[in-house]
């Protein structure tokens, strides 16, 4: 069975093509923003997202260390993302809910302006296209955005969208979870 990490990335993969845009809506340390470069190779474009100085520095590091030229970091809110994409049709977005590995705890993403970007999202994807949320939520504040995430994406119109929930039950721990959103 695929890890929580590697399901959330198979998500994307399988429907990601050269010369796609997509998001990362919380680029952290980077690391889903050189995965999503890879899929949508040289035609295609990254928006990454962070609110945190620290991440958009680190993220920057690994692009250059990679050469990589697809990806525009945005030292902002994912929440603003109508303001950076404007009408463009996007494939394929990812979310890493919580707070930065290795940097301050107490900065972490918050339910209304992760709905909030997940919503404004929706609006600019494409047919067939996928949002994948990894819901880390053993920190405090990450059950109530959890479950606000959950709520909000239970109740998206079936006629529109399907919606996924992959979860090892089993694991102690509050272990991380994907959600993921697909506009049929
Ligand atoms: C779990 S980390 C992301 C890990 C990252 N995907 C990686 O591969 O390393 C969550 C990130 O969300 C960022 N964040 C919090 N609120 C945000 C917001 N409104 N918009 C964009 N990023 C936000 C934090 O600064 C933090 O870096």
């Amino acid at each position: 069975m695929k890890s929580i990490i590697a399901f959330s990335h198979q998500l994307l993969k399988d429907i990601i093509q050269n010369g796609d845009v997509v998001i990362d809506a919380t680029c952290g340390n980077g690391n889903d923003t050189t995965f999503l470069s890879r899929l949508v190779g040289k035609t295609g474009k990254v928006y990454a997202f962070d609110i945190q100085k620290q991440a958009i520095e680190k993220t920057q590091v690994l692009l250059e260390k990679s050469n990589i030229e697809n990806v525009e970091l945005i030292h902002d809110g994912h929440e603003k993302v109508p303001h950076y994409l404007q009408d463009q049709k996007v494939a394929g977005a990812i979310f890493n809910l919580g707070y930065l590995p290795h940097g301050d705890p107490s900065i972490i993403t918050v339910p209304e302006t992760t709905i909030h970007a997940i919503s404004s999202m929706l609006a600019l994807l494409k047919k067939r296209g996928r949002i994948v949320i990894v819901i880390y939520h053993g920190h405090t504040g990450g059950t109530t955005e959890k479950n606000e995430v959950l709520t909000y994406c239970a109740r998206l119109n079936q006629d529109t969208y399907q919606v996924l929930q992959y979860q090892y039950i089993n694991k102690t721990n509050k272990p991380p979870f994907v959600v993921a959103i697909e506009k049929k």
